[in-house]
């Protein structure tokens, strides 16, 4: 069968997928327009796309014979799964192999926000650093804190649990109660407003859904502590960025850690002009590793599908009910 592939991801993967099928890969670095994946799933049977593909009702119905939609992330959002499933086309993602390369970037957000790694980088590069001063680069501690996360699915989890050794009060808004949490660190479920009322940090760990959009908007940032910092590898547009703006221009908040964005790849100018924030490209996945990982699992996906069979991590599995 033939697969189109929308970018080109790590070669173990292609390998894969060459072995079973015929396969076309995207030939640009870049981010291809709806127009031109329209045009490469011409004559083919698989789609292999990434969290940066708008899979919408045009693409998947452009295509009489579409048999299988393997993503490549484990956020779907990008994917009209309600169209897909009309269709009885199976789609998969990869969870599992980036949970914990995801959650080291939330802390990697968590420690550079809190001492202002970014920041005082810049000051000493630009040559400001004059001698050891008792009030530079002030930041804010993290061992005895509360830490607040928000969604404890996998990666809310592995972040939560990589608290240990910090000795910090954990505090988790979820619709289930997580057990593991609870047990390995007492950890404590609240609701949504004492979660931001009492967290010195808040980390995002939901999906983007209807109901997670702009869950943190201004309100929300005003409930916060002057101190708090606020961290998101999630999805963008779960958080307001005007209101996050306006929040850490007038210091409602200490500072954000953000991996993702309202409108990827645009970011807010006056985000971007802020000290009191680190800006990392969407890269919470980014490792060797990881993105090897993601790259084989999403082509067993893809091949699983194309047989006919139900994919190991297919995210519609009613298609597969007769
Ligand atoms: C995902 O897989 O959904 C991540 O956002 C990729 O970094």
């Amino acid at each position: 069968m033939k697969i189109f592939v929308t970018r080109k991801i790590p070669e173990k993967g292609l390998d894969i997928l060459r072995k079973h099928h015929e396969i076309e890969v995207n030939p640009h670095d870049r981010v291809l327009s709806k127009k031109e994946i329209i045009k490469g799933l011409k004559g083919k049977d698989g789609l292999l796309c990434l969290l940066t593909d708008q899979i919408d009702k045009e693409v998947i119905e452009s295509k009489k014979k579409l048999k299988m939609i393997s993503n490549y992330a484990v956020g779907y959002n990008n994917i009209d799964i309600k169209t897909a499933t009309r269709h009885k086309i199976p789609v998969s993602n990869t969870p599992g192999v980036l949970t914990d390369t995801t959650a080291e970037m939330a802390w990697a957000l968590l420690f550079s926000t809190t001492r202002r790694i970014a920041e005082g980088d810049k000051f000493t590069r630009d040559g400001k650093f004059k001698g050891w001063g008792p009030m530079l680069m002030l930041g804010q501690d993290i061992t005895n804190k509360t830490l607040g996360v928000i969604g404890t699915g996998r990666i809310g989890t592995a972040f939560a649990l990589k608290s240990k050794g910090f000795n910090m009060k954990v505090l988790y808004h979820d619709e289930k109660i997580n057990e593991k949490l609870e047990s390995e660190l007492n950890a404590k479920k609240v609701s949504f407003k004492e979660l931001l009322q009492k967290s010195d940090f808040i980390s995002i760990h939901v999906p983007l859904l209807d109901s997670t959009y702009h869950l943190i908007s201004e309100k929300e940032l005003k409930m916060m502590k002057e101190t708090a910092v606020l961290i998101n590898t999630a999805r963008g547009p779960i958080v307001d960025e005007k209101s996050l703006v306006k929040a850490l221009k007038n210091k409602w908040i200490f500072s954000a850690g953000l991996d993702v964005y309202e409108n990827e790849p645009k970011i807010s100018e006056e985000l971007k002009k802020l000290d009191n924030t680190i800006l990392q490209p969407h890269s919470a996945s980014a490792s060797i590793d990881t993105r090897t990982k993601m790259a084989v699992m999403a082509a067993e996906n893809m091949i699983k599908g194309l047989k006919g069979e139900k994919p190991l991590n297919c995210v519609n599995p009613e298609v597969f009910k007769e």
